[in-house]
């Protein structure tokens, strides 16, 4: 059960660096135990990958505006978010399908997956927080280890694929290791894969990258689906809205395994989303900062011994293997939130560029 815990905590990322994942376990629910360990020690939070300067201007103001408007259900709001974001990707209505978060949609089309049975590909460490959760429905996971340079890596995800694969998983750019794969390789691969399976697609990081999306795919081939998130260059963790861009017929296909298609989201949460796709100033500006971020903290580890793979997000991977010092006792004496290990061979951890003030924070109690 310890055990348990304890890897789940890091599969999920939330693993407090060191910290905590003994103070966490004393209480009873995970995710309560997250909530407070924030609200009572107010931790630098550089663990779960959320955008520090968010949400948008104009985003907190749609908040506002639309709070009283929360004694109603949201479905008009809804479809005026589904129509800006079909237009966003040249689609229609019909390609798009919002959930609770980008989480919700993974949860969707694993759940719709394994309504027949059979197996799923998955590279190892990706984001498997939906994976560990429908592999106790029996779906059964296959599981592809990273290239040395830590990519997914394509070639070995296809052979593994079997005359049952009902789903293969790619997380590009990949969390936790930052890669990202080339766009025409990507591209070969997700359109050979969906003659025989559905291929899902989290785009999750994109936004920090000059990558162009895989969306314009989803009209011609109905087994690519694409999820995205307003959680990462949005700053809208916490207002819980993501979606899924897909052929009409497979939007139609996946909200089976959904008692309320769109209805999800806040009427809040669907009115700032609305209009942070509108704040590109925003967005604009959370890219270079995290760029810019990014760099300063890489540099600074490399010079800390603690060797970085070149991170395409708001994120680093990185190896403790030549650090000398007790790297989740220094964060947890010092009330950083990190994360575990992903990967015990090179003791892999992650770290989330957060504000310059925090990661200057990071790096001198590093030092
Ligand atoms: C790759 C990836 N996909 C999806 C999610 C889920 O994000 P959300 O449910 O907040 O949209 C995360 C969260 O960290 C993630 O890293």
């Amino acid at each position: 059960m310890r055990s348990n815990r304890r890897s789940w905590l890091k599969q999920i990322g939330l693993g407090v660096a060191g910290l905590t994942i003994s103070r966490l376990e004393t209480i009873a629910s995970p995710s309560h135990s997250f909530t407070r360990e924030f609200i009572v020690d107010k931790p630098i939070r550089l663990s779960s990958n959320e955008n520090p300067y968010g949400p948008s201007p104009l985003a907190r103001k749609a908040m506002a505006d639309h709070l009283l408007e929360s004694n109603r259900y949201g479905g008009a709001r809804t479809n005026e978010l589904v129509s800006a974001i079909a237009q966003k990707y040249d689609l229609t209505g019909d390609n798009v399908l919002m959930g609770a978060g980008s989480t919700e949609i993974l949860d969707i089309v694993a759940r719709y997956s394994a309504l027949k049975g059979g197996s799923f590909v998955i590279p190892v460490p990706t984001f498997a927080f939906w994976a560990n959760m429908i592999e106790k429905t029996g779906f059964k996971k296959i599981t592809v280890p990273l290239t040395t340079d830590k990519k997914i890596d394509l070639p070995t995800m296809m052979a593994a694929i079997q005359d049952d694969t009902r789903l293969v998983y790619i997380c590009n750019p990949n969390n936790p290791t930052g890669t990202m794969l080339e766009r025409d390789k990507l591209v070969e691969f997700v359109k050979k894969v969906s003659e025989k399976s559905l291929v899902l697609v989290d785009e999750a990081y994109i936004d920090f990258t000059e990558q162009p999306s895989l969306c314009g795919l989803v009209s011609e081939h109905r087994n690519i689906i694409i999820a995205k998130t307003f959680s990462k260059i949005y700053g809208m963790a916490g207002a819980r809205v993501g979606y899924a861009l897909a052929h009409k017929d497979t939007i139609n296909e996946i909200s089976q395994v959904t008692t309320w298609a769109n209805g999800s989201c806040s009427v809040p949460s669907v009115a700032a989303a609305i209009a942070s796709l509108k704040d590109e100033k925003f967005v604009r500006g959370t890219y270079d900062k995290i760029h810019e971020v990014r760099r300063y903290t890489i540099d600074e580890m490399e010079k800390l011994n603690i060797r970085c793979i070149p991170s395409n997000t708001n994120f680093i991977y990185f190896t403790l293997a030549d650090y000398k010092k007790d790297y989740f006792d220094l964060l947890k004496r010092n009330n950083i939130l990190g994360t575990g290990i992903y990967e015990e061979e090179g003791k892999w951890s992650r770290i989330t560029v957060g504000t310059k003030e925090e990661m200057q924070q990071f790096i001198k109690i590093l030092s």
